[in-house]
């Protein structure tokens, strides 16, 4: 094995092109490949930057043909050669490098590997604990490697914004007290104050507020966050916030900073232009068209309320539920009338999820309806329907009938669903929306009680403060979530700036005095201590990154991500800890129960 000496590196393996043919240069990097030709070895020699074919002639210099056939996937080389253009033929135009190889004059051999518990160079389907465990390894395929330098890219990018535009850069406390934000809270233990705990925090959010409250006028932090919640592909336990928040605003100041930052990534991360300013929709309108509050613009097939049209008519389930107080809604399943029973089946089992109990069908051919509802209507209404639900030859209509709710989250989730199958979207096509004018709270069935819909510190639209002890469900927060392709990319609102709101709010949430006092009794006293009106918003970077890679899990654009079980598989955390540790904590494990 060789040592380093006085090599230093001229140019990293990627950035060679047809340029720097007759270039004496030094690389270092892994051997991707090795094929050996007989007389001739080639090698891709592979670092950061990208791929270079490197040949070792027996000819030119037997030591570095010597070193290249003990050379094995992974090892670690340095080369000293000559930039020359590849032999007619052997040109690849799909590699940046693909014009030149390099005649190796000099090698060293830094370092052996073991043999891969999986090949770096091929989409082969392994699994992805595995792929977790070998974490390293994993890292050094091209497609994780641009992933997170985009991402170093859009932090750049993220702060030169922020700063230009007069925003302070702070950081806020990972030990501290639980943050609001509708998860569970990690917790720490104290040595040092046995039986209390630190909460790490769901966001900055009360911290930025108090920054605030002191003054600081426009902040912001790239910060990790924790939420001990169930995972999905778009939610990981620890992840990563651009935080802001800004003092002397409205909802407009933030709402237009925001979309310079978001246009600034867009255009200089990812080459792509974002329509200026983004188009809105009501939360109210959002749920009304698409069913859910982050919808996908990027294609159409909206709902279309029936519950007027069927509500007397002879189909009993429809009429039911309309005299209960629920609702009717379709959806166009555009051309989908060759859907199979199967299909059908299966797509009546994915709105069961969401709490529908069936999913009634009518296939439009030869201009009639065929399915087993359509004798409940007359022609009138038939012909009513079809021009709300735009239906034409070919067509597959779907109806749900229940509460509002069901109704909007299952034909909300069909339709993504259909876009999927139908292949409706592209990722490289970005629709941003603002969801503005969210309800402040929704009432918790579970808990019978209100909860705040994005957190207790939203302020109500002033339109709505008068109701807001009288009639709680009907007020609208000044709140606003941006949405990219069906992807909640981040959220904020507008906060209560005066301590008797924020009391009140308390309230309301079912929140004792007391206990509203040993949560947050340090914000409420700051509130009392000339607040400012203020508001701000957080980016979800992660899924920034995921939806500007094009990548399918938010895993696959952070660098040591945890399982659906919340385990780091290289690391093995969580892990048990020594008795001795947990003696001096003062914390004593519950048996655990067979
Ligand atoms: P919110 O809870 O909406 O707002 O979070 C802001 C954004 O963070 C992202 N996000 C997540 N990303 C990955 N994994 C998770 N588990 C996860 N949870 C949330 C989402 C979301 O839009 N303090 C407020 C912000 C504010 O009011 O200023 C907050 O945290 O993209
Ligand atoms: P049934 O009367 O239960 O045989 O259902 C007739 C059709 O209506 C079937 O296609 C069911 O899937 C559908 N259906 C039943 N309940 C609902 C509902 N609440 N909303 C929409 N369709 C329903």
């Amino acid at each position: 094995m060789h040592m380093l000496g006085n090599w230093k590196r001229t140019h990293y393996c990627g950035d060679l092109t047809a340029q720097d043919i007759g270039r004496e240069v030094i690389l270092m990097g892994w051997a991707l490949r090795r094929r050996d030709h007989g007389g001739l070895i080639f090698i891709d020699l592979r670092d950061r930057e990208g791929i270079a074919q490197i040949v070792f002639d027996p000819e030119v210099n037997a030591q570095g043909h010597a070193v290249a056939e003990s050379v094995r996937s992974e090892f670690v080389l340095a080369i000293k050669g000559t930039v020359i253009p590849r032999p007619e033929g052997t040109v690849n135009p799909n590699m940046k490098t693909g014009q030149v190889e390099i005649q190796v004059s000099e090698c060293k051999l830094l370092n052996r590997s073991k043999p891969l518990p999986f090949m770096l160079d091929e989409h082969s389907e392994i699994n992805e604990n595995i792929r977790l465990k070998y974490r390293y390894l994993d890292l050094r395929r091209p497609q994780l490697q641009n992933n997170l330098i985009l991402r170093s890219k859009v932090s750049q990018l993220t702060r030169g914004y922020l700063t230009e535009n007069g925003f302070i850069e702070l950081e806020t406390p990972f030990l501290t007290k639980s943050t609001p934000e509708g998860a569970r809270d990690f917790l720490v233990p104290s040595r040092i104050n046995q039986g209390s705990f630190y909460a790490l925090p769901q966001s900055p959010q009360i911290f930025k507020q108090i920054l605030m409250i002191s003054g600081f006028d426009k902040y912001f932090q790239v910060v990790r966050c924790f939420r001990d919640e169930d995972l999905r592909a778009d939610r990981q336990p620890e992840f990563t916030q651009i935080d802001c928040e800004m003092s002397f605003i409205d909802q407009e100041d933030i709402i237009t900073v925001m979309e310079g930052l978001i246009a600034r990534i867009f255009t200089e991360a990812k080459g792509a232009t974002v329509q200026l300013p983004v188009e809105r929709l009501t939360y109210a309108e959002a749920i009304r068209r698409f069913g859910v509050d982050n919808p996908d613009l990027r294609f159409g097939m909206e709902l279309c309320d029936l519950t007027e049209i069927v509500k007397a008519s002879g189909f009993k389930v429809f009429a039911e539920v309309a005299a209960k107080g629920g609702i009717i809604k379709g959806i166009n399943a555009k051309g989908c009338a060759r859907f199979s029973r199967k299909d059908i089946d299966d797509l009546t089992e994915f709105v069961k999820i969401y709490g529908a109990k069936g999913l009634a069908y009518v296939k439009f051919e030869n201009g009639e309806w065929h399915s087993p509802i359509a004798k409940f209507f007359t022609p009138e209404k038939i012909a009513t329907m079809n021009s709300s639900f735009g239906a034409e030859e070919g067509d597959l209509l779907f109806f749900v009938a229940d509460k509002p709710k069901v109704v909007n989250d299952s034909l909300g989730k069909l339709r993504n669903h259909l876009a999927n199958l139908l292949k409706l979207t592209s990722k490289d096509e970005y629709r941003f929306v603002w969801i503005t004018e969210f309800p402040l709270l929704e009432w918790d069935e579970d808990e019978g009680r209100w909860c705040a819909v994005h957190h207790p510190f939203t302020a109500p639209m002033d339109e709505d403060l008068e109701y807001v002890e009288s009639d709680p469900g009907r007020c609208r927060a000044k709140a606003y979530d941006l949405v990219l392709n069906g992807n909640e990319i981040g959220g904020g609102s507008i906060r209560i700036h005066q301590e008797q709101v924020q009391s009140l709010m308390f309230k309301l949430l079912g929140l004792s005095e007391e206990s509203a006092r040993s949560k947050f009794g340090f914000l409420l006293d700051a509130l009392e201590f000339g607040t400012p009106p203020h508001g701000g918003i957080a980016f979800g970077m992660d899924r920034l990154i995921m939806l500007l890679t094009g990548s399918d899990s938010i895993r696959d654009v952070i660098a040591f991500p945890k399982t659906q079980k919340g385990t780091c598989m290289m690391s093995e955390a969580p892990s048990l800890v020594e008795n001795k540790q947990l003696r001096e904590l003062g914390i004593r494990l519950a048996e655990k129960q067979a």
